[in-house]
């Protein structure tokens, strides 16, 4: 009787003690593991008188159970001791500000083109691309500019030397993207409504121009569609773009061999000390050639240009950027000058959106 009452106390004491879930296992294994001490205990049962048996049994029986409850909330003491220790050391401090990394910042070109395709998607135009290493065919021919074209000269073309082996249509870095209203149309066919952005190539440099440069094309063509759409549209674009309701075109008379008529179109403007101004004073600033698609380029693409007529335009998206952000010279552009990005770039988080405004 006196031995019980003294495992008792040596086993809840050892429980007390413990200061950690394994050690609480050791004091277990030793008190009720198979080889524990209470267990051997109760298998001696069997060697007693059955007097006594009766005396001792329920006695091991309530101590094993008394020690199994006291290790179970022992543990579950050291469980939140424990969590409660974690919650104390491992904190956050929501306060503090975060330091943040020096992030880049995004070119002009790009934010533009951003802009551009938001206001277009608005308008319901699909966004096309097309290779830059262009074919004679696809840059020329098929766009009514015949080998011996006069026009062929204008473009300051730069011709990539023909390799040996490969086919032998003769390349070029492509001159502008109305390409691309070929490639388009050859493969998805008439009504379409896109624009093209990206790089295009010319062997020329000053202020105002460089060997590469970007442009945005835009094509329109349905049974419908007529000169009066392509002066609306441009219309809403600059509107938007330039973000001021009294923008005024104006449609000068041009040429272009797929353009019929050809419409070269420049934007009212005026220069206020340093200040470029948009939409008033007497001065014009050219920023696209456009037309109406020459009959001769829609079946060049196999659609009936009796049936099919419409619109294209290409338009500087590095001119429109000048124009829009006040940056006098072209050629900074492409100078990677990081100080220039850091003065005219925009934060990545500032993504054009139609609802909400193109820049902030
Ligand atoms: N491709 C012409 C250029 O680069 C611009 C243009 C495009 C004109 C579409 C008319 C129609 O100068």
């Amino acid at each position: 009787m006196s031995k019980i009452k003294e495992i008792k106390k040596q086993y809840l004491d050892a429980i007390f003690r413990v200061s950690s879930e394994e050690e609480l296992e050791v004091v277990r294994l030793q008190a009720i593991g198979k080889k524990g001490d209470i267990t051997l205990k109760m298998r001696e049962l069997g060697n007693m008188k059955p007097d006594e048996r009766l005396k001792i049994g329920p006695q091991l029986n309530a101590l094993k159970d008394e020690i199994d409850s006291a290790i179970r909330s022992r543990r579950e003491e050291l469980f939140d001791q424990e969590l409660n220790l974690k919650l104390n050391s491992e904190w956050i401090d929501l306060s503090q500000n975060p330091r943040l990394k020096p992030a880049g910042s995004i070119h002009p070109v790009s934010q533009v083109t951003e802009e551009v395709i938001a206001i277009f998607s608005d308008l319901g135009f699909y966004v096309a691309d097309g290779p830059q290493v262009e074919s004679d065919y696809y840059n020329f021919d098929a766009l009514n500019i015949a080998q011996d074209h006069p026009a062929r000269q204008e473009f300051d073309t730069f011709y990539l030397a023909n390799s040996e082996g490969l086919d032998n249509q003769s390349h070029v870095l492509r001159t502008h993207t109305s390409p691309v209203q070929i490639r388009y149309m050859e493969e998805h066919g008439v009504p379409c409504r896109i624009i093209a952005p990206g790089r295009v190539f010319r062997s020329d440099y000053d202020q105002t121009h460089t060997p590469m440069f970007h442009q945005v094309e835009g094509l329109a063509i349905d049974t419908d569609t007529s000169m009066a759409n392509l002066k609306w549209v441009l219309e809403e674009f600059c509107k938007a773009f330039f973000e001021i309701k009294n923008i005024e075109l104006r449609f000068r008379s041009s040429h272009f061999p797929f353009t019929e008529p050809s419409a070269e179109v420049d934007i009212r403007c005026c220069w206020r000390g340093n200040q470029l101004k948009i939409g008033e004073g007497d001065d014009w600033m050219e920023i696209l050639g456009s037309g109406m698609v020459h009959p001769k380029v829609l079946s060049a693409v196999h659609v009936d240009p009796k049936k099919y007529q419409g619109f294209a335009f290409g338009m500087g998206i590095d001119r429109i950027a000048m124009l829009k952000y006040g940056i006098p010279d072209l050629r900074s552009f492409f100078d990677s000058d990081i100080r220039w990005l850091k003065h005219y770039g925009f934060s990545a988080t500032d993504q054009p959106a139609i609802h909400r405004g193109l820049s902030r």
